[in-house]
């Protein structure tokens, strides 16, 4: 039988810190994954004899690619659908991935003049602290943000927290909880209508694997 490439899916993966529990949920719903998605260094992966093909991009652009539709999918964490704010239809909650958007910062912290807020969340950053009713200079930094109130670059952070350990090991605390943080299935919007077929058909493989009580 021959493939329908009308129906072909393209799903972006993010490589980082979710990407070893995304791809163990692929295989529990049943998608083939071949050893060149989990080992190589390739950035575009097709599934022989099946409509797929795995792209592999860093996390904060994985909405990106769905948004111009050179993925028709993408799994991606909450934290940076927040962040990117870009138009893609948010499909599923997969449930996996979590994690916990914090402030945090030095147990001795105490409120200042000009309060300095560093994260690699500016936007979430600035929307919570704007809704809280206090003016705050946010820094983008790009990693490592627990380096910030240890070296007095600022007085707190808004990072994701999962194991709790990288604060630990820095000596800080978590201050003010923002938001709980999932794995979703993302989609983009024209493929969504066009190739219905095969995303329903994606994300229906998805559910199954999501616990039901949960779904
Ligand atoms: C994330 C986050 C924290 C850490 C939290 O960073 O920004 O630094 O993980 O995890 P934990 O609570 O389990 O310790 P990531 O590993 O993505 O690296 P980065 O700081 O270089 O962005």
């Amino acid at each position: 039988m021959s493939l329908d490439r009308s129906q072909k899916l393209t799903i972006a993966m993010p490589k980082g810190r979710i990407f070893e529990e995304a791809v163990h949920f692929l295989q529990q719903a049943g998608l083939q994954v071949t050893a060149e998605l989990q080992d190589s260094r390739k950035l575009v992966i097709p599934v022989e004899n099946a409509q797929l093909e795995f792209i592999l991009a860093k996390p904060t652009d994985v909405p990106t690619y769905v948004e111009y539709g050179v993925a028709d999918v993408g799994v991606v964490g909450k934290d940076v659908l927040l962040e990117e704010e870009r138009d893609v239809y948010e499909l599923l909650d997969l449930q996996i991935g979590y994690c916990r958007m914090m402030v945090a910062g030095m147990p001795d912290w105490k409120p200042t003049e000009a309060p300095r807020v560093a994260t690699k969340y500016p936007k979430i950053a600035s929307r919570y602290f704007r809704e809280q009713g206090q003016q705050v200079e946010v820094i983008k930094l790009n990693g490592s943000v627990e380096l910030a109130p240890m070296i007095g670059l600022a007085d707190r952070i808004v990072d994701i927290v999962s194991t709790g350990r990288t604060l630990k090991e820095n000596g800080l605390i978590e201050l003010e909880h923002i938001c709980e943080i999932t794995t979703r299935l993302i989609a983009n919007r024209a493929s969504y209508r066009m190739k219905s077929g095969a995303v329903d058909d994606i994300a229906q493989k998805f559910m199954e694997v999501i616990p039901r009580s949960i779904r």
